[in-house]
């Protein structure tokens, strides 16, 4: 089986640079291109949901140089990338608070969604400024504004970025490391998880293919029993 919702925390462009004794940030931009090439490929492999980790609460704690860049590649995707991919007939929703970034990415950004909100192929997700514990005290607001004293796991799931999608199946993460990084914690309860030590930039749609097939040899049991010859005695 294919899974419906990739989600994945796109890790190392740093380390990608350093390598090669360049600046991080030449790192961050061959990433970008990696975006693109691997939104693709998941279109391809019939994966339905697709989320990209691409600057989280925690990311203001960098240069602001660093962020600088940051923010300049997320135009040039915006205006360039996001227009192909539309082509391709993908939706795009963003996951985070955009409030603290700079007007004229926010305006960009709301155009991007509005004109991509028509197409009905794969669903990119773009987290951006988010944080998983921030996303849950956002829901908890909400609720308390709401007047809702007897919450469900439904009603938290609603109140989320992710309204109305299936939690991720499979998380990858890239440059190996073993974390979360304040990813998706709510949705990952049940995520298969995968850690590649190729560094984001290097990654490829093989790649991608490998995890997914990673994925398929993985037995999901939910806490249940999978073994249908047990009969639980
Ligand atoms: C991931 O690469 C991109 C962002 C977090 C924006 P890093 O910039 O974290 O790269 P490393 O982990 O320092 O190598
Ligand atoms: C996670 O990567 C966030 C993104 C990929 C956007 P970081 O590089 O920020 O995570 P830590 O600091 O290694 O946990
Ligand atoms: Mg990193």
């Amino acid at each position: 089986m294919i899974p419906r919702h990739v989600a994945i925390i796109m890790d190392g462009n740093g380390r990608w640079a350093k390598k090669r004794s360049l600046p991080r940030v030449f790192g961050h931009k061959q990433g970008v291109k990696t975006v693109k090439k691997i939104v693709k490929a998941a279109d391809s492999i019939g994966i339905k949901i697709f989320t990209i980790y691409a600057f989280s609460t925690e990311n203001w704690k960098r240069p602001q140089f660093e962020i600088d860049v940051l923010f300049s590649l997320l135009r040039q995707f915006i205006k360039k990338d996001l227009k192909e991919l539309s082509g391709c007939g993908v939706k795009l929703r963003i996951l985070g608070d955009l409030s603290k970034f700079p007007e004229n990415i926010i305006k960009e950004i709301k155009a991007a969604c509005k004109i991509m909100s028509k197409n009905t192929g794969l669903e990119l997700n773009i987290a951006l400024n988010y944080g998983a514990r921030q996303e849950l005290i956002r829901a908890f607001k909400k609720m308390a504004k709401q007047g809702i004293k007897k919450p469900t796991e439904e009603i938290v799931s609603s109140l989320l970025y992710t309204i109305g999608q299936a939690d991720p199946d499979l998380l990858i993460r890239t440059s190996g490391e073993f974390r979360v990084s304040n990813f998706l914690l709510w949705q990952i309860a049940y995520s298969e998880i995968y850690v590649t030590d190729k560094l984001w930039p290097d990654f490829t749609q093989h790649d991608l293919k490998e995890a997914v097939a990673e994925f398929q040899r993985r037995e999901r049991r939910f806490g249940g029993i999978c073994d249908k010859s047990s009969t639980g005695k």
